[in-house]
């Protein structure tokens, strides 16, 4: 029995989780600080790390609980490294390594991202390989070729902003609320989505890389022409912003659609996977799903307890890691900028 503790901390999500074999979730924990951060209208780095220390002692407690198992009962700890936030990755690791220091588990790294990847397989089992990966989430927007499971081999990346920053930037801007991309998917449900032209970042040097910054300034431009006040919340919003953040979505979508389709045309995988926070979007869901089917393609897209931050995706990329030997030292250290692929 292979239990792996998956420990997460790299934002604002506290997780900790326990899977079987890299397959099977007997629990999965995350305790969510969007109601600490909403106020700032985004991640406060030094609250994060505050949040993360009061919670991941409870949050690993409860995971064990809910699992029915104990710390001498697991196989290893798998914790990500990074990419994301120093101070909150660094709580994170320090629990795992003390857990496994005291219990003599081994300890393996796990790269956040690569976490996203294993959570497609963790919901859907196997999967045709080669895949199509497209990672979209508040910190990355990237687009990998997965030969094996476990292994990522990156074709493109976001240039400037991830997809999901962009949703929450605009969604500040318009005085939407934290964070903005589940609030303009609900705004953006029967607005006139072509009310505003954007048009969509052409990356010229033919490679599959995304940008978002200049989608983002072409709102800000639109917002100060049109001198559109912004709304007080996201409840009772004028239909001018409705239209305009449906506009926007539109263009964020067409543009993580087209690279999810050139990417197959390219490098021809026999599936897709759609995965991070923004794979919860309902645009991007059924925008790629038309597209999969396009291309005679399986479109595998986790469920959204899987698809934003959690630790199981951690613990499911854990086990792989494992299996292969990947172990980590004590001297194991948060790595803000780690590498993928
Ligand atoms: O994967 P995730 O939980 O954390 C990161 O690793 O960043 O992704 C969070 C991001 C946020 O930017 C949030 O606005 C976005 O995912 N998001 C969405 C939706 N739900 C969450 N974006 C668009 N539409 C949604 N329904
Ligand atoms: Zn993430």
């Amino acid at each position: 029995m292979g239990l792996i503790l998956g420990v997460e901390t790299s934002c604002d999500e506290t997780a900790a989780a326990v899977v079987e074999d890299g397959r099977r979730v007997l629990s999965s924990i995350v305790s969510s600080q969007a109601a600490v951060h909403a106020p700032y209208g985004g991640v406060v780095p030094e609250l994060a790390s505050r949040h993360h220390i009061e919670n991941i002692c409870p949050v690993i407690e409860a995971a064990l609980t809910t699992a029915g198992i104990a710390l001498a009962d697991l196989e290893a700890v798998a914790v990500t490294q990074g990419p994301g936030l120093v101070g909150s990755l660094l709580v994170g690791v320090q629990a795992a390594k003390a857990i496994a220091l005291v219990h003599r588990h081994p300890l393996v790294p796990v790269h956040h991202v690569a976490g996203h990847v294993a959570s497609a397989f963790l919901a859907h089992g196997e999967i045709p390989l080669p895949a199509l990966a497209l990672v979209v989430s508040g910190g990355h927007t990237s687009l990998y070729e997965v030969p094996e499971e476990g292994v990522q081999r990156l074709l493109g990346r976001t240039r400037d902003d991830a997809a999901g920053e962009a949703y929450d930037k605009v969604a500040k801007l318009l005085g939407l609320g934290y964070p903005g991309g589940p609030i303009i998917d609900r705004l953006s449900e029967g607005a006139n989505e072509r009310a505003v032209e954007f048009r969509i970042a052409r990356i010229k040097d033919g490679s599959s890389d995304f940008s978002f910054s200049g989608l983002k300034t072409a709102v800000l431009l639109h917002v100060r022409r049109e001198e559109i006040a912004p709304a007080e919340g996201p409840d009772d919003v004028p239909g001018e912003i409705r239209d305009l953040v449906a506009s926007f979505q539109r263009a964020v979508v067409a543009a993580l659609v087209r690279g999810l389709t050139r990417g197959a045309e390219a490098h021809r995988p026999r599936s897709l996977i759609l995965t991070g926070g923004v794979a919860a979007n309902s645009r991007l869901r059924r925008d790629a799903a038309a597209a999969a089917a396009e291309l005679g393609l399986p479109l595998f897209v986790p469920p959204l307890s899987l698809t934003t931050d959690n630790a199981a995706m951690i613990a499911a990329a854990g086990f792989v890691s494992f299996c292969r030997g990947e172990r980590a030292g004590w001297d194991l250290n948060a790595e803000p900028h780690l590498p993928l692929g």
